[in-house]
């Protein structure tokens, strides 16, 4: 029986006083940031915050900040500069705003962000963001609070469940943290140790995510191949194991996983790639230096024949398959001619695409204080010769797909109207003229054009 009009009116108070609260969140860095970021927003949604896009509506503001290079970390102070003077602007208006720093600087910083910027209420890292509701209603009686401690609950099993995605191609941490301590690398003491969720806990977020539209998975970790997740029956599972146990999920039809160690390629996952049709013939393998002694001092623990070796069996299950890479150049000690061997991996190799970066040394790494760190300069004009490389790479592959009909999921709006950007199985961006009842569906496309980032195709009659 539902209460006569009269009374529950009396029990609700003006709809202006319960105007929705709102959260604007930003993301800087990996892939997992993205999926932290998307779970913040559900976390916080469920405690009736809405997101909007404007910065200087929202009453608690978001950075999911990035570690990795010291040019990430400048972006954050720059943006806390602008976010400081909004705030201050708002509380004139008498709207008060929680500025809250996530994810990765505030893991390394902790104290340090909100001694130096004072309009900073909350730091809280990778491994606590689930208990962002409540350090938001304490913040307003506590003031600033640091919540940086790898605390003992499982932050995923906290969290609320998920209803959906953002998108149709989505993504899934699995793996979290690293124990490889590579010499340049912040993320082992960012993100703590590795880490493997269990597989019940992945294969119920799958489900949930596909049965809301979802039909590709990007499984992510720092070390995704290093996974080894324990399933109901208390059994280690791979990798491989986990990705055999998603494609039975009837209508998730392609899956993904990033980013992987060579260390960790073990030969069930490169099987997979054969006999799994699921799984997209596309591996981002970070190789990191072509020089041996370059990958020893960054103690990578293979050596480029190493690489080149385990390059060629992937291709030896499935030739189909593209790779694509990390490569940092101008590492402490880095000669020409080592850089050079970084261009004749390349040369080798033929990646489909790649993300390569200058050096930056990090505080507290190893690397940070060894000899031979190189002068701006001399590492800027590696990046410019390496990137010539790299785009003659990309766009010699891309170029390569004209004609071909590749089986397209489309994502999103194009720049056009009746455009839509899906994406090939090479992760490639497809722009073609279709309607936009195509989002979710995966349609074969003949590829006609090709630039450096993206192709341009045809949807094919049925
Ligand atoms: N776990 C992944 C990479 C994580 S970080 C792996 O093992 O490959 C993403 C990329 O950033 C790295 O692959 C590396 O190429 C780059 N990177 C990490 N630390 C860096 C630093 N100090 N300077 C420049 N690039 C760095
Ligand atoms: Fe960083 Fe190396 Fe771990 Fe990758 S494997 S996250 S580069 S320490
Ligand atoms: Fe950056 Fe942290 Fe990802 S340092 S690359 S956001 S794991």
């Amino acid at each position: 029986m539902s209460a006569p009009r009269v009374e529950l009116s009396t029990e609700v108070e003006p709809a202006a006083a319960t105007a929705p609260k709102t959260v604007f969140i930003k993301t800087f860095g990996c892939q997992m940031n993205v999926y932290d970021s998307e779970r913040m927003a559900e976390a916080l949604a469920a405690d009736g915050y809405a997101q909007t896009a404007a910065i200087e509506e929202a009453d608690v503001v978001v950075l999911n900040t990035c570690h990795i290079r010291e040019r990430a970390v400048d972006k954050v102070y720059s943006d806390l500069g602008r976010i400081r003077d909004i705030k201050q602007q708002r509380l004139a208006d008498g709207k008060p705003t929680t500025v809250t720093i996530a994810g990765c600087v505030a893991q390394a910083e902790g104290a340090e962000i909100a001694r130096r910027v004072g309009a900073v209420d909350i730091v809280v890292g990778p491994q606590s963001y689930h208990q962002l509701p409540s350090l938001i209603a304490r913040t307003r009686t506590e003031g600033q609070i640091i919540a940086t401690d790898f605390p003992d609950e499982d932050k995923f099993a906290a969290l609320p469940v998920r209803k959906r995605a953002a998108n149709t191609a989505a993504y899934l941490t699995v793996q979290e943290g690293c124990d490889k301590f590579c010499t340049f690398c912040v993320v082992p003491y960012t993100r703590g140790a590795e880490f493997s969720r269990p597989v019940a806990q992945i294969l119920d977020e799958a489900r949930r995510l596909v049965a809301s539209g979802v039909r590709e998975l990007t499984l992510l970790g720092q070390n995704v191949n290093a996974f080894h997740g324990v399933d109901a029956n208390g059994r280690e599972v791979s990798l491989a194991g986990l990705l055999k146990a998603l494609a039975l999920i009837p209508e998730l039809e392609r899956l993904r996983y990033t980013t992987s160690h060579p260390r960790d390629m073990r030969d069930d996952l490169i099987e997979l790639h054969a006999s799994e049709p699921k799984m997209m013939p596309y591996l981002h393998l970070p190789f990191q230096a072509g020089s041996d002694r370059i990958l020893a001092a960054m103690n990578r623990k293979h050596t480029a024949a190493d690489y080149l070796a385990l390059v060629a069996r992937i291709r030896a299950v499935n030739p189909a398959l593209a790779l694509s890479t990390d490569i940092i150049v101008g590492f402490p000690g880095e000669s020409e001619a080592e850089f050079e061997a970084t261009l004749d991996m390349v040369r080798m190799v033929q990646f489909a695409q790649a993300y390569s970066f200058k050096y930056s040394a990090r505080p507290g790494t190893p690397a940070a204080t060894m000899d031979g760190q190189l002068p701006e300069a001399v590492k800027t004009e590696r990046l410019h010769r390496l990137q010539a490389l790299l785009a003659e790479e990309s766009t010699r592959f891309n170029a390569g797909c004209i004609g071909k009909i590749f089986p397209v999921l489309f994502e999103k709006p194009g720049r056009r109207a009746g455009q839509l950007i899906g994406r090939s199985p090479y992760l490639q961006s497809v722009y073609a003229d279709v309607s936009a009842s195509a989002i979710g569906l995966i349609l074969p496309v003949q590829i006609s054009g090709a630039g450096p980032n993206s192709l341009a195709g045809v949807v094919c009659a049925a």
